[in-house]
């Protein structure tokens, strides 16, 4: 169990609290590059903050405050020009960098008072990498964008899914340091979904945690599986500060505000041995449901749904107070105190665990993962279709519910397969 200050401390996110300012020293993930394929507006809420994101007539992107400076008007309903996003009201027109850079009327009629020049909107650094836009709202300098391993890979099909999930970001990010989950919510859940008597998998024997500089690797090992497995020598990633990363694809916990999380996954399919070399033309990106239309009991039928589940069950803002740790939750401990002592190492005037400055660590920054070789030189189709976690995948996308068809056949298409 966790005090109610401390539960209270790690999970607001407005600026000026004491997470919400740790959280403010990362780039956060909160839009898809092809979004703004038909678009060029779109409102966002991060961190408690209401913005605007904006792909201006030059291409380049903007993140603004919500609100007009002049006189709040709603710059989401504003439009875009060769350089910037203008007010819809009177006109104001506003650079990535928040300066004012036109203003009509006043230009014309008091042009000597030079009153734009005293006059800024809130304005933060995006940047696209990997079909994804990233934000980042901390102090300058700011870190680099991680360019994580699998972004330079080739020859996959990626895409992005979004989920709105309607609870605190901390209970969806300790659900990515909880190996032992796996086995019920997901296999043992599924089974009883599908059959009423189906057997249950393997149960957890051994699990181990540790910190290295990029999260916490986790291992697990279940019945039948030795220690030369993988996922107990390699195991899996708890990615700062707030990301699951299973080698094949990355789940970001992105904080809207203290009681509302955007779920962003960014996934990667190799395409079979012998279709390269494969080229995306363009990064696919969905919103998937979370609550059922007909029912309106949330979805349980996919992976990250039943992830979903479990966060929002927890409550809105998860009471810590009540729980009971057990030896499974050891990697919760530890990621509890590593965000406790990063809040003291920022107001010492430190950086904060896995902050990225130099660039040549930044070409390509590996991580821990199992299945490194097939991801990279591919399998078979057939490989492909044997294998225990991909091969699912060539029926359905299994992580979440709500995939478009267009999605699913551009997947079809990039995989070879009929439909
Ligand atoms: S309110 Fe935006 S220009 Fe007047
Ligand atoms: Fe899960």
């Amino acid at each position: 169990m966790l005090d109610p200050t401390k539960n209270q401390l790690l999970t607001r996110v407005g600026c000026g609290t004491p997470m919400g300012d740790l959280l403010r020293r990362y780039w956060m993930p909160i839009a898809a590059v092809s979004e703004f394929e038909n678009e060029t507006i779109k409102p966002v809420r991060l961190m408690g903050e209401d913005l605007t994101l904006y792909k201006d007539m030059s291409g380049t992107f903007g993140l603004v405050d919500r609100h007009c400076p002049h006189r709040c008007a709603d710059m989401s309903y504003g439009f875009v020009e060769q350089c910037g996003l203008r007010c819809n009201y009177h006109g104001w027109l506003f650079d990535r960098d928040g300066r004012c850079i036109e203003q009509p009327y006043e230009d014309v009629a008091q042009p000597e008072a030079r009153y734009r020049e005293k006059v800024r909107i809130k304005a933060y650094p995006v940047e696209a990498r990997a079909g994804l836009i990233w934000a980042y709202l901390g102090p300058e300098p700011a870190p680099l964008v991680p360019n994580w391993e699998p972004f330079t890979w080739k020859n996959g099909f990626v895409q992005i899914v979004f989920a709105d999930v309607p609870c605190n970001w901390l209970q969806c990010q300790e659900n990515s340091v909880d190996p032992l989950h796996f086995e019920w919510m997901h296999m043992n859940w599924s089974v009883r979904l599908a059959d009423k008597g189906g057997k249950y998998s393997p149960w957890h024997l051994k699990l181990a945690f540790e910190e290295f500089d990029y999260g916490i690797v986790y291992r697990r090992i279940r019945e039948g599986m030795s220690e030369n497995d993988p996922m107990w020598k390699v195991g899996r990633v708890c990615l700062w500060p707030n990301a699951l990363f299973t080698g094949d694809h990355f789940e970001w916990r992105v904080p809207i505000d203290d009681e509302n999380t955007l779920s962003v996954t960014w996934c990667f399919s190799r395409v079979p041995k012998g279709r390269e070399p494969y080229v995306q033309e363009q990064i696919p990106a969905w919103h998937g449901p979370v609550r059922d239309a007909e029912t309106g009991r949330w979805i349980s039928s996919h992976v990250m749904n039943q992830d979903f589940i479990a966060w929002m069950g927890q409550g809105t803002i998860a009471d810590r107070t009540r729980e009971h740790l057990g030896t499974s939750d050891a990697g919760i401990i530890m990621l509890r105190q590593r965000f406790l002592k990063d809040i003291e190492a920022i107001a010492r005037g430190e950086d904060p665990k896995a902050t990225i400055r130099d660039s040549e660590v930044n070409r390509c920054v590996s991580l821990p993962i199992a299945d490194r070789k097939n991801l990279v030189e591919g399998l078979t189709l057939e490989q492909i279709a044997k294998h225990p976690l991909a091969g699912g995948q060539l029926k359905d996308y299994v992580f979440q519910a709500g995939q478009p068809r267009e999605v699913r056949k551009a997947y079809a298409a990039a995989m070879g397969l009929s439909k």
